[in-house]
């Protein structure tokens, strides 16, 4: 038999066996279906796309219609009385109000800003929070950057900056630890607490009933909810955040350059935009010096909205919802659940482990996204870099580094306060691979990781053929970062070579 003849065997078996242990992915045929009639690129090009919570990838079909749509029409700048610019303003319209009921608004309680990504939805939560002194930003140490740069806003004008720490090794929310922390609110100023639905570095779903228990001890909530709604249902009468950042293309691939910030009707009068722009005012005067900010969501939207865009939005909440939200977490699931069992059962001929995986190893609380690092038979870290070189000869795309999540990082490979002020005593110039460098000769730790992310065109060949790719690491010892060993089940060093 040829190898591939052999590979094909070993993953119809793998697959018979994959099916036994998870029933629940049989109901998710669907998906199949549309992958092979929606997503064929995939197929057709042998491409192994594992990056879905870096970008969700369009059907066919999104393209098609929103192209259609733009071949029927004559659209014009939104938000005037001429017919191109009505047509354009009743699509935006609808779109706004389709995403409110995707989110399950309740009537009236929220308002959809539209933004360039969920980063300029953070950014402006940032900008036109009242922080004041006196008041607070806590944020858990599980965030991405767009939601740790808030803390610029919040210290310049005067409020504290707390972090709340994470347990390991499933780099959760340490709840006692933040309970204490949100005890901590002043009743005489603005209290602002931010996290993530779900964890870009580690998949940890963080527990969504954090939102009542900060309301309750006085606290506004932004939940960055970017990695969380591609393959979760956000139900806005079950939880109601002051603030959602979304971004559309993690949620359905196209179009890029749009994302939203769902504010609390209640909350939009007491923010305070630090300036105004063309399109977010109803009266501005040069010789009076004064202007007055449009209500709701056009006090919010600086200049013109990338608006034939928008009506794409609308064409990819119906496509989530032709499939089923249920559908695609429950197809995640089954594949995360596979790929998490699968890569630590992998050993070395010596026994040792090839993986460790950064977060929680089993399915509870826990999306499609897996972050680790391989090891040589040695102990020695492998080089992610070159880990990424050799998936991408294979076609296959997931991410390597940081993931813009510092903190989990941190948080995942032991890194300290210490070891993170000796990289920036380096110099202006520092990157993540010559901190890699530094803190190789600080004990030996790293920094950075592989990520892999599913999501709903992700099926059984791609996480079996990842697999594979991940097995061709056994015994191999040329890989590695600097001559530190670890012993991958303690995470302790064994031996240092430097
Ligand atoms: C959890 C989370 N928040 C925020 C962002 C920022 O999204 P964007 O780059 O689309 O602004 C990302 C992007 O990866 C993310 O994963």
């Amino acid at each position: 038999m040829t190898t591939r003849a052999h590979n094909r065997a070993s993953e119809r078996e793998a697959y018979a066996a994959f099916i036994n242990s998870h029933p629940d992915y049989a109901a998710t045929g669907m998906l199949d279906r549309l992958r092979a009639e929606q997503y064929g690129r995939l197929d057709r090009q042998r491409h192994t796309y594992l990056d879905c919570t870096g970008g969700a990838l369009y059907a066919d079909s999104q393209i098609r219609r929103h192209a259609e749509l733009l071949d029927e029409h004559v659209f014009g700048n939104p938000h005037s009385g001429s017919p191109s610019s009505a047509a354009m303003t009743k699509l935006v319209e609808r779109a706004r109000s389709r995403v409110l009921k995707y989110f399950n608004a309740p009537p009236g309680e929220y308002t959809a800003v539209f933004t360039l990504n969920a980063t300029g939805a953070l950014k402006l939560v940032g900008e036109a929070y009242p922080f004041a002194p006196g008041g607070r930003y806590l944020l858990t140490f599980d965030n991405h950057n767009s939601v740790n740069g808030i803390r610029e806003f919040a210290s310049a004008k005067g409020s504290e900056v707390d972090y709340a720490p994470l347990t390991l090794p499933d780099l959760r929310v340490d709840r006692a630890q933040l309970s204490a922390m949100l005890d901590r609110s002043d009743a005489r100023a603005s209290n602002l607490f931010a996290f993530p639905a779900q964890s870009n570095f580690s998949g940890v779903k963080h527990p969504l009933e954090l939102v009542h228990e900060a309301h309750a001890k006085g606290w506004d909530v932004l939940l960055d909810a970017a990695a969380f709604v591609p393959s979760n249902r956000l139900d806005l009468c079950a939880v109601q955040p002051e603030f959602v950042a979304v971004s559309f293309y993690k949620m359905f691939g196209y179009p890029t350059g749009v994302g939203c910030l769902l504010v609390r009707n209640s909350f939009v009068s007491k923010l305070q935009r630090p300036w105004f722009a063309g399109g977010t005012v109803n009266f501005a005067t040069v010789q009076g010096r004064a202007h007055i900010l449009a209500p709701r969501e056009a006090g919010f939207e600086d200049g013109t909205l990338n608006y034939l865009s928008i009506p794409a939005i609308e064409i990819g909440l119906e496509h989530l919802q032709q499939i089923g939200i249920d559908t695609i977490q429950s197809r995640v699931n089954c594949l995360t659940d596979w790929l998490l069992h699968e890569l630590l059962a992998l050993t070395h001929s010596n026994g040792r482990h090839m993986v460790r995986i950064y977060g929680p190893t089993k399915m509870s609380m826990r999306g499609g996204t897996v972050t680790f690092n391989f090891y040589d038979p040695e102990g020695h870290l492998v080089d992610y870099r070159r880990v990424e070189e050799l998936a991408s000869r294979e076609r296959i795309s997931l991410r390597t580094g940081c993931f813009c999540n510092p903190g989990a990082g941190e948080a995942a490979e032991g890194l300290t306060e210490q070891d993170m002020l000796a990289g920036l005593e380096q110099d202006v110039e520092m990157t993540l691979p010559r901190f890699l460098q530094v803190i190789q000769h600080r004990g030996g730790k790293s920094a950075g990781a592989i990520r892999v992310s599913l999501g709903l065109v992700s099926n059984f060949a791609d996480v079996y053929r990842f697999v594979q790719f991940a097995a061709g690491f056994q015994d191999q010892t040329k890989l590695t970062i600097g001559e530190v060993t670890f012993d991958i089940d303690s995470c302790r060093i064994i031996r240092d070579g430097a």
